[in-house]
């Protein structure tokens, strides 16, 4: 008697694993990527206007990008609302890079504020919509999950750190594919490049709950007097941030303290490669090849700015101010 039930049991439990297994299977099977992923790069004002150069992209966002299989398209600020929204729908992701504008009043802050909120709003309702932010981007993303200005001053403007990785390294998604040998060195070898006079503080981000809840901390680093956050995604979103550069180690060579080592330009490549495996999960579309071969960054050229600026090439941009 005892064997029946046993077997019974068995038998049901059989049935629950092999009914889990079909319900997954269509997942898996159904899962389709987007082959021709298109990301945003967002614009900023240029520091010394000149009447062709009002706003710029730095060209190593658009190589990291371009590195990893995606096609890019320059996001430009003071655009209206509904350029903004027609835009969003055509595009698989957004990256915010670093720079020097404002994070509270700037075209670049008003187009971060509008992407991110649609991006929220997207992803809300099952449209995988990733977003990312580096340096200048990382700190616009604290700002627009807090709406509050939170940074602290740090000596970190220019010295390359290893990652003090928090133990939610283990199931990021951020550094799942990152190989163990090079999450060693991440973690022993100064390879993430530091450009940044304000930051956000570990004891500030513990003790803000927007934040706290928001986003995993995945790395952390110190200027020897504030620890402060350096890595994180989001826990419910496809959000993602760096205080560091990623794409500096094998796109720039202005300054002396970037890390050009076989592990540093692997980083470049293994976190290009993650957010553009995102962007693949999302089927934003332009609505003609036309307008998407109008809008791609192949349109313009970067200029060789190497001996004058931090950037080897930059794209500039020429727009209207809008009465906005
Ligand atoms: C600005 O761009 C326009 C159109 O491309 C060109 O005709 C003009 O010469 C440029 N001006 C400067 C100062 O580069
Ligand atoms: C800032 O950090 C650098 C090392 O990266 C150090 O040489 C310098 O003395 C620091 N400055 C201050 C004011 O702490
Ligand atoms: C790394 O982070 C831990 C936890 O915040 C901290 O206790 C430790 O001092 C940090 N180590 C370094 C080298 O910054």
């Amino acid at each position: 008697m005892a064997i029946v039930v046993t077997a019974k049991a068995g038998f049901t439990f059989r049935i629950m694993i092999l009914s889990l297994f079909f319900m997954c299977l269509p997942f898996y099977s159904s899962a389709k990527i987007n082959d021709r992923p298109i990301i945003g790069v967002l614009a900023q004002e240029v520091y010394s206007q000149k009447p062709n150069q009002t706003a710029y992209i730095a060209a190593s966002y658009v190589k990291f990008l371009e590195s990893a299989g995606a096609r890019v398209v320059p996001v430009m600020i003071n655009q209206p609302m509904e350029e903004y929204k027609k835009l969003f729908n055509s595009i698989n992701g957004i990256l915010y890079p670093g720079g020097g504008v404002s994070i509270i009043s700037s075209g670049y802050e008003r187009a971060a504020k509008i992407f991110y909120e649609l991006a929220i709003e997207a992803n809300s309702r099952g449209d995988y919509f990733p977003v990312w932010g580096t340096c200048l981007g990382f700190e616009q993303l604290m700002y627009l999950t807090s709406e509050k200005t939170i940074l602290s001053q740090t000596n970190t403007s220019g010295v390359a750190l290893p990652l003090n990785f928090t133990n939610e390294i283990k199931d990021s998604k951020m550094f799942k594919d990152f190989p163990a040998e090079l999450i060693e060195d991440l973690a022993t070898v100064a390879l993430t490049e530091n450009s940044h006079k304000w930051s956000l503080a570990v004891l500030t981000h513990n003790s803000n709950e927007e934040l706290n809840m928001f986003y995993k901390v995945l790395s952390t680093n110190t200027d020897g007097k504030v620890e402060f956050v350096s890595t994180v995604e989001a826990y419910d979103y496809p959000i993602y941030g760096t205080q560091w550069h990623p794409e500096k180690n094998a796109f720039e060579w202005t300054s002396p303290y970037i890390p050009h080592s076989p592990s540093a330009i692997k980083t470049t490549f293994y976190l290009a490669q993650f957010f553009v495996s995102e962007a693949r999960k999302n089927f934003h579309k332009f609505e003609s090849e036309d307008e998407e071969s109008k809008a791609l960054i192949y349109n313009y050229n970067p200029v060789f700015t190497g001996p004058k600026s931090g950037f080897e090439q930059i794209y500039f941009f020429r727009f209207f101010t809008l009465d906005i």
